[in-house]
């Protein structure tokens, strides 16, 4: 790519930007990112972009509506200012729990969003773990799909647990449990559980042994915590000595917190692509950062380089 690199970023996540700007030796691009008093997302781009490779990083995480109304309109203003092209880096995609209809007469948002991402006029997408990865194909645009599990299972890794279980909380999360069961030499345990009503759950069953010995329960998201309270209380109930949690998406909905912080979890690890509280809040959450990961995709993608290596 002939253009310069800039990067740009809304209000949803200005720390793990900033982070990601200075791996790559560079500052944020200047744009003014505000609300007008009648509450309408006000845009302005500070400084040329004429054919530049622009990066716009904004997670849609809460408030979600205003996130993606910033994502939306920075892109816009970066396309108006004749940016040569332009890249929606979304750490964390919102609204990709509707990526299905479960009855009738259901949206499925997960595919407007794309469709309203790529009508602002965005080229690419570098998005992380998302919720759904058939989410990929909502877009008619290039995705680049990163994982954080690398940077959970070393962190994992290093705690030195004896003979670890690790845990799919969900059928549809064996997938991912399983590439992490790999990467830190454990075996692994499925959870069967059913959301009697939206954001209530309920353990049905587990698949697996895990009596005297240390359990990780692996997730994309937590959202209102309750299904790592509820797994860390079946687990300890069938004999685990330990519960440790890793999840990518740190969204602690509503009591998330204090959730997880009454239960029998002895730590959580999540990722900044989500904004987190300062671990001295909480010394049992802890945040690994993805910044140094987003900025050598971004190099890549700018470079027109492969980003297999960081795929795998
Ligand atoms: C569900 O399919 C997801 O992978 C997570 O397990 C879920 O979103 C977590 O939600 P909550 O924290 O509200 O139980």
């Amino acid at each position: 790519m002939e253009g310069r690199l800039q990067v740009f970023s809304g209000n949803a996540n200005l720390a793990l930007a900033k982070d990601i700007a200075a791996c790559l030796n560079m500052n944020l691009g200047r744009a003014t990112v505000s609300t007008f008093k009648n509450g309408e997302t006000r845009i302005k781009i500070e400084e040329n972009v004429r054919g530049s490779d622009v990066f716009i990083v904004q997670p849609t995480c809460t408030p979600v509506n205003n996130n993606l109304m910033e994502l939306l309109i920075l892109i816009d203003a970066v396309r108006r200012a004749s940016a040569a092209r332009i890249t929606a880096v979304i750490p964390y995609y919102g609204y990709a729990k509707q990526e299905k209809k479960t009855t009738g007469r259901e949206p499925i948002s997960a595919k407007l969003v794309a469709n309203l991402i790529r009508t602002a006029g965005a080229h690419r997408v570098l998005t992380m773990d998302l919720h759904a990865p058939a989410i990929e194909g909502f877009f008619d645009i290039p995705v680049d799909h990163l994982q954080a599990g690398q940077l959970l299972s070393e962190y994992v890794r290093g705690l030195n647990l004896k003979d670890p279980v690790v845990i799919s909380p969900d059928a549809g999360g064996v997938g991912r449990a399983n590439a992490f069961r790999e990467r830190i030499g454990a075996s692994l345990a499925i959870i069967a559980k059913q959301r009697p009503r939206p954001d209530a759950v309920e353990m049905l069953e587990m698949v697996g042994d895990v009596a005297g010995r240390p359990a990780v329960i692996v997730d994309d998201m937590i959202s209102t915590g309750g299904t790592l309270v509820e797994a860390a209380k079946s687990l300890r109930q069938r004999g685990a000595t330990h519960v440790y949690a890793c999840a990518t998406h740190g969204i602690f909905a509503g009591d998330g917190i204090s959730a997880l912080r009454d239960s029998q979890m002895v730590e959580t690890i999540v990722t900044d692509t989500i904004p987190q509280a300062p671990e001295s809040v909480d010394a049992r959450i802890r945040t690994i950062s993805v910044a140094p990961l987003f900025a050598e995709a971004i190099l890549r993608i700018h470079k027109d380089l492969s980003l297999s290596a960081l795929f795998s």
